[in-house]
């Protein structure tokens, strides 16, 4: 069974009372249900956590190669700021899903760069708690494709 490391940067353990018009009323607790559920019915085994520290980040991406086979990212703010989540994705060469609960591109301008963009194969964005979801499928896919 493959492991999956879902990872969820700062502010998101806030979710369920954090700014609920914009990231929904689930908390974070209620998504790795979610995830869990989701993972069970495709045979995954998950790793679920969430840190407001962007090294601690940068560590479990680095732990993710050799403990997993993808990766599912919401750096939350970290996206439009951090080289350094780049740079560790590029590092280990992993199937890796970049997910946003909001869809920042329609937000405040700093919203709409991403550093991570460019280091993952995909970002799913916009589509709330479902995003996650829609995140294991897509790596599922990815990491079939792989040789
Ligand atoms: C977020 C979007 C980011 O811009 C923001 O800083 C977050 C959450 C999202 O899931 O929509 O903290 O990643």
């Amino acid at each position: 069974m493959h492991t999956i490391f879902i990872l969820n940067g700062p502010n998101l353990n806030l979710l369920g009372t954090r700014e609920p018009h914009i990231y929904g009323t689930m908390t974070l607790k209620d998504i790795q249900e979610l995830c869990e559920k989701k993972a069970t019915a495709l045979n995954l085994q998950i790793d679920f956590r969430q840190t407001n520290h962007e090294g601690v980040l940068v560590d479990w991406i680095q732990e993710a190669k050799g403990a997993a086979k993808g990766l599912i990212l919401n750096p939350a703010a970290y996206t439009h700021t951090s080289v350094a989540l780049h740079d560790a994705l590029k590092a280990v060469d992993l199937p890796a899903i970049e997910v946003h609960l909001s869809q920042p591109a329609a937000r405040e301008a700093f919203r709409a760069h991403s550093y991570v963009a460019s280091a993952v194969n995909g970002t799913i964005s916009g589509f709330g708690a479902e995003g996650y979801v829609l995140g294991l499928d897509a790596i599922t896919t990815l990491i079939a494709a792989r040789p």
